[in-house]
C-alpha cells in the first residue's frame, strides 16, 4: 500500500504525464470526480448547489510551484477575481491558497506581499484566505509567512493555515500558532516524506491526529478538522460531546468528491462542513494525490469512464 502511495505522488511530479493529462479530453474526464471544472463560473456553480445542501466551501484556483513573477501575479488574480464573486453571490465560501503558486520558490517576499494583498481584500469583503500546507521543505517558510501575516493588525485573523498529523514537528508548531490565536485546518498530510522528519506508519499518524484534534478543540479558536477517516471523525465527536464543545466551535472540512456520503450524513447530525472544491485546468499534480490516498480510486475512476 505505501509502495502505490509512494508510486502515486512520484507520478505526480512527472511533467509528461501531466503536460499528456492536462491537455487530452480523456484526462479532463477522468479528473472531474475530484476537479469541479475548468473555469472559475464551474467552481462558483459547485459552491452555489453545496451551499444549498448545507455545506461551507473553500475554493482552491489549481496550480502551484510557479516559476515567474507574472505567473505569481496571474495566479493572484483569479483569487481576487473569486474574493469578489463569494461577495457579490453572497457564497458561504473562503479560498485555499498555495504559497508556492504565489511564488515562494521564487521569492518569499514576493509570495508574503500577494498573499498580504489577498488577505486585505478578504478582510474588506469578509472573506478569509487559508494557506495550505505543501512538502516538508516548505513547512517553516509557510508557517513564518503566516504567522507575520497574522500579526498585522490590519490582517489578524483573516489568515489561517495548515497543520499536518504526519510531522514531527507539527506538535510544537500547533502549540505556538494556537498561542498567537491562529485559525489551523488540520489534516494529516499529503506528501512523501521521508522517516527523519514524518511518522512512516499510518496508525501514528493517526494517534497524533487525535492528540492534535484535542489540543485544537480545547482551544478557544474556530478551527478546522480535515478527514474522512471515521475513525477520526467517532474521535472528535467524542471527544466534543465530553468536553461540552459545541458543534458550532468547530468545522469538519472534506475533499470535494470524496466521501459524499458522508458529508451529508454530519450536515445532518448538525455538525459544519466544509467542502475544499479545486478547479482549474492545472489539476494533475492535486489528482494524482487524491489516488495516492486511495489507490482503488483507480478502478472507481475507470469503471465510471468505461459506464460512461
Ligand atoms: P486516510 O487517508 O487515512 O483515509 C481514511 C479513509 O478516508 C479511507 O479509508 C477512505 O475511506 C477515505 N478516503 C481518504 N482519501 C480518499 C480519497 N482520495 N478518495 C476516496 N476516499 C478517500 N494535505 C496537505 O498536505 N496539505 C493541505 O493543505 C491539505 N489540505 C486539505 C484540505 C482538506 C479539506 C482535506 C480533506 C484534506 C487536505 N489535505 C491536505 C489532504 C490530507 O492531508 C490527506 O492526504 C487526505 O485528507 C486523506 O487523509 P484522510 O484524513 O482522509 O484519511
Amino acid at each position: 500500500m505505501q509502495l502505490l502511495r509512494s508510486a502515486f505522488i512520484a507520478l505526480s511530479q512527472n511533467r509528461h504525464l501531466r503536460r499528456f493529462g492536462e491537455h487530452s479530453k480523456i484526462g479532463r474526464r477522468l479528473s472531474s470526480r475530484f476537479v469541479a471544472g475548468m473555469e472559475t463560473g464551474d467552481a462558483l456553480r459547485v459552491a452555489e448547489a453545496l451551499n444549498q445542501q448545507g455545506m461551507m466551501v473553500t475554493l482552491d484556483s489549481l496550480g502551484e510551484s510557479v516559476t515567474s513573477e507574472m505567473e505569481a501575479h496571474r495566479a493572484a488574480e483569479v483569487y481576487h477575481h473569486l474574493l469578489d464573486a463569494i461577495a457579490e453571490r453572497k457564497l458561504k465560501a473562503n479560498v485555499s491558497v498555495k504559497l508556492t503558486q504565489m511564488g515562494l520558490e521564487i521569492s518569499p517576499a514576493l509570495a508574503s506581499e500577494i498573499v498580504a494583498d489577498l488577505v486585505r481584500h478578504a478582510r474588506a469583503t469578509g472573506g478569509f484566505v487559508r494557506v495550505d500546507m505543501e512538502g516538508s521543505a516548505l513547512t517553516q517558510k509557510t508557517l513564518e509567512i503566516v504567522r507575520q501575516l497574522h500579526a498585522r493588525p490590519d490582517l489578524k485573523g483573516n489568515v489561517g493555515v495548515v497543520a499536518q498529523a504526519y510531522l514531527y514537528r507539527t506538535e510544537a508548531d500547533v502549540e505556538e500558532l494556537l498561542a498567537e490565536g491562529i485559525r489551523i485546518r488540520l489534516c494529516k498530510g499529503a506528501y512523501n516524506e521521508p522517516p527523519e522528519v514524518a511518522f512512516a506508519r499510518k496508525i501514528d499518524v493517526d494517534l497524533n491526529y487525535v492528540l492534535l484534534s484535542h489540543m485544537l478543540l480545547m482551544s478557544p479558536i474556530y478551527h478546522g478538522l480535515a478527514t474522512h477517516d471515521e475513525k477520526m471523525i467517532g474521535a472528535i465527536k467524542a471527544y466534543s460531546s465530553q468536553h461540552g464543545i459545541g458543534s458550532e466551535r468547530f468545522e469538519f472540512q472534506m475533499l470535494y468528491g470524496v466521501r459524499r456520503d458522508l458529508q451529508r450524513r454530519l450536515v445532518q447530525e448538525g455538525y459544519n462542513v466544509r467542502v475544499y472544491v479545486p478547479f482549474g485546468p492545472q489539476w494533475y499534480p492535486y489528482f494524482m494525490r487524491r489516488l495516492a490516498e486511495r489507490p482503488a480510486n483507480v478502478l472507481f475512476i475507470l469503471r465510471n469512464l468505461l459506464r460512461a
